[in-house]
């Protein structure tokens, strides 16, 4: 194949049966389940363990599981100690990145670097899974403590991981509401098949990488704006923007200079994320507890989706998971630059499943590319140039 197709637009870059998308249809399963019957029935852990294994666990092979992480919660005293010497000023996703790095030279077990059949071995796998799932939620929650010059707060294990997460990121016991919404989140951010991160996770994988470094490649792939970090830049906008009667006005001055609505549009999605209907819903029903009739952050959100879909709808460009994730976060009284970690303790779960699957069957990625350099030539001496 000579053909270049940039962004590598509808190229299989894997066999895979974790996840399914129609983007026609607005539907998004994992292992088969739709996500919206997870999001409402499953949990954050129940839903990893699917994503990891294939199937719905039993009773007892859940609590095995749950008990598993949480008795992985704790990090390191010197990885803390690498987290105190970050700078406060530096981003929660970079923040992140280096402490994944990090946890390879803490909690070593890098079978895979020497290439020896442990890269098969379930139970290998299996493990150093749960040791990377269990600690990012542990590892973001840190920083929001580390970051303000204070000690952070000690996990705890009596509860799940979204509950444990709110609470180690706050200091108090979460609300069951919201506890429920976060674990919800956290399901619906695992999985989405080949997107930019769970890609990086693959190529780094298919060299046989360690787990850390394989995770590490892939926060920093979800960093971006066009990925993860467009949680963010919803926020953003939307304050920029104001209030919903200055939509229409900031709108076409959006389109007239040919600028992106962020949150919007995705490459496999021609009609509304599914996941940014379920995210929504939440959103409903944090107004009613919160009364949030005049969040205008909220409002004007629902007015740009009104004004944009008539533009942009026809073109299939339509509100993706990030349009709702970030307004939903900041109800729960989240700081802007987590909203793209937690992306990332959720989608943990999918890279991790997709490394699973990647050294099942693996070859290393080695794609080809379109020469477009000079032609072969002799080397000019320095001072004959
Ligand atoms: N707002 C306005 N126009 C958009 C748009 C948006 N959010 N997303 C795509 N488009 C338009 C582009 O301007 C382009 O128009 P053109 O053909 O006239 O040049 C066309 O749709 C294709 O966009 P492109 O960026 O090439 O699509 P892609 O499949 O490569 O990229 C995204 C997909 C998600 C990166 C892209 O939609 C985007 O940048 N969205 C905003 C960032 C975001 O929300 N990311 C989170 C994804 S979950």
């Amino acid at each position: 194949m000579s053909d270049y197709l940039p962004g590598l637009e509808g190229v299989p870059a894997t066999r895979s049966n974790i996840s399914y998308i129609d983007g026609e249809k607005g539907i998004l399963a994992y292992r088969g389940y739709p996500v919206e019957q997870l999001a409402e029935y499953s949990s954050f852990e129940e839903t990893t363990l699917l994503l990891l294994d294939g199937r719905l666990p039993t009773v007892d092979e859940l609590s095995d599981f749950d008990d598993h992480l949480r008795r992985n919660r704790r990090v390191k005293y010197n990885v803390r100690e690498i987290m105190k010497k970050l700078p406060a000023t530096g981003h929660p996703m970079e923040m992140l990145q280096t402490a994944v790095a990090s946890l390879g030279m803490f909690y070593p077990g890098n079978a895979c670097l020497t290439g020896s059949d442990l890269c098969e071995d379930l139970n290998y796998i299996h493990n150093m899974s749960v040791k990377i799932i269990a600690r990012i939620p542990v590892i973001v929650a840190m920083w929001e403590h580390i970051r303000k010059g204070y000690d952070p707060i000690e996990p705890r294990t009596d509860m799940t991981t979204a509950e444990n997460f709110l609470y180690m990121l706050k200091g108090v016991e979460p609300e069951p509401l919201h506890a429920q919404i976060m674990d919800s989140c956290l399901v619906l951010h695992a999985e989405h098949t080949i997107n930019a991160s769970t890609f990086a996770a693959l190529v780094t994988g298919s060299t046989l990488a360690s787990p850390y470094g394989v995770i590490a490649a892939a926060i920093g792939t979800l960093s971006g704006p066009l990925h993860g970090g467009a949680n963010e830049k919803v926020v953003d906008m939307l304050k920029r923007i104001g209030r919903p009667e200055n939509v229409q006005k900031w709108f076409d001055k959006q389109m007239e200079a040919k600028e992106k609505i962020w949150g919007y549009g995705h490459r496999e999605y021609s009609v509304k994320d599914p996941r940014a209907n379920i995210l929504q819903k939440h959103l409903e029903k944090l107004a009613v507890r919160h009364g949030m009739a005049d969040n205008q952050l909220y409002e004007t959100a629902k007015k740009l989706e009104e004004i944009a879909n008539e533009r942009l709808g026809e073109r299939g460009i339509f509100p993706n998971v990030d349009y709702y994730s970030g307004i939903l976060y900041n109800e729960l009284g989240i700081r802007t630059d987590q909203f793209t970690p937690i992306f990332a303790i959720s989608r943990s779960a999918g890279w991790l499943a997709h490394w699973r699957e990647q050294l099942a069957d693996n070859r290393i990625f080695r794609p080809t590319q379109v020469y477009t350099g000079e032609p072969i030539r002799d080397y000019v001496h320095l001072h004959q140039r």
